[in-house]
């Protein structure tokens, strides 16, 4: 009974926080913010001085340049399938579809223990053609992305604390595409979003398996360290954002990107909530780790394409030297066959020939007297 209420009241807790709103607008209460516009993304820094931070998310994940790390371990999903006796909430907060979790959902594998809160989704507007996710793989962007909220519970209470301190957060980034086939997790929380069209609005849904809205592969990821996607952006989140990606029908991404308005039920000029991603981040040198090694069939590592290089030159200047002294081989041995053989007696004899008798008579008619001059000097 004891841990029930603790469990309870734990519970009411996060009901609490979601529902007065302490994730999304925190101690900056009362300022709007919107992904386009005068408070659109670009202005964030303005008014949430941590938005123009050097540790920002999302980034682009430039896969060559992901660090290979072996010893990072599978991620772990902890309770995530248990279901209890509660339905989940969701919840229309005016900029995505939040979904509470319960306080018995926590993740693994990571240096710390961490409790899970909340999840959320990020989506485009046009079928996935015009982005939607907020990462980005080698520069391509998906239709939409998933993230599993959890604080760090190892060292701190609750995770409006947790959420200002380094390693305060950590986040399971997980890409979403499209296919043909309706994918049956997701398809829990899409069935009851025509019930929060408008921010504000929540509703009951009953608990499923969230384990099932993850990728199959948890060993294969993306780590790094960075911040809140939305303002205040703290730079408190560790980030998992996984390589496999999942897949949703076209029907399913198009309802998640119609169905929901910005505004509330009593406002007459509301918006369609769409496109609420933010682009990505510079990385400033950060390192992004990767629990895998890159995928020989699709890139090379930096080290291959090196090697690749260095050996072609070294190939190359080899052919070079071994060209070189070939045609100084050919031009030395041609030039032992002319020099004595071919020029001697064609041009220069000739030349020599002519000019032979001139130097003999010049040399004659000079020297001689000399030779005739200088002998008798000596002798008196
Ligand atoms: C969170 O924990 C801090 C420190 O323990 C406490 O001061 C604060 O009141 C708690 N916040 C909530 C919403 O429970
Ligand atoms: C994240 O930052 C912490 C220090 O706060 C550091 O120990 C850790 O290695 C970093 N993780 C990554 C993936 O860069």
């Amino acid at each position: 009974m004891g841990k029930y209420k603790i469990m309870e009241s734990f519970g009411i807790e996060m009901i609490f926080l979601i529902l007065f709103g302490q994730w999304t607008s925190c101690a900056c209460a009362g300022t709007h913010w919107t992904y386009t516009g005068s408070v659109g993304q670009s202005h964030w820094s303005e008014y949430f001085p941590e938005c123009g931070g050097t540790k920002q998310s999302p980034i682009d994940v430039k896969t060559s340049q992901a660090k290979y790390d072996p010893s990072l371990p599978p991620v772990r999903p902890l309770g995530y399938r248990q279901l209890g006796q509660e339905p989940f909430t969701l919840t229309n907060n005016g900029h995505t579809v939040e979904m509470s979790l319960p306080g018995w959902m926590g993740l693994g594998g990571l240096p710390w223990q961490f409790t899970a809160v909340q999840l959320h989704l990020h989506w485009g507007s046009r079928g996935g053609l015009g982005g939607g996710s907020e990462h980005t793989i080698d520069g391509h962007g998906y239709a939409a992305e998933l993230h599993v909220v959890h604080y760090n519970s190892e060292i701190y209470s609750n995770i409006s604390t947790a959420m200002r301190q380094r390693e305060g957060l950590a986040v399971l980034g997980v890409l979403i595409e499209t296919g043909e086939d309706t994918n049956p997790a997701y398809q829990n929380i899409i069935n009851h979003l025509e019930n929060i069209k408008h921010a504000g609005q929540r509703t009951s849904i009953p608990a499923f398996d969230v384990q099932s809205l993850l990728p199959l592969s948890l060993e294969r990821y993306f780590r790094y360290n960075g911040s809140l996607t939305t303002p205040p952006c703290y730079q408190s989140v560790l980030w998992t954002v996984f390589a496999e990606r999942v897949s949703v029908s076209h029907v399913q991404l198009r309802k998640l990107e119609t169905a929901l308005f910005s505004g509330h039920a009593e406002e007459s000029q509301s918006l369609p909530l769409q496109d609420n991603y933010r682009n990505p981040q510079p990385l400033n040198r950060r390192t992004v780790l990767a629990s895998f090694p890159s995928d020989t069939v699709t890139t090379y590592s930096v080290g291959e394409v090196c090697a690749m290089v260095i050996g072609t030159l070294c190939g190359c200047v080899g052919l070079a030297v071994i060209i070189h002294f070939v045609i100084k081989t050919i031009r030395s041995t041609s030039s032992w066959d002319v020099l004595p053989s071919v020029r001697p007696t064609s041009l220069p004899r000739s030349k020599e020939t002519e000019k032979e008798p001139k130097q003999d008579v010049v040399f004659k008619t000079t020297s001689d007297p000399e030779k005739e001059e200088a002998a008798p000097q000596p002798e008196p």
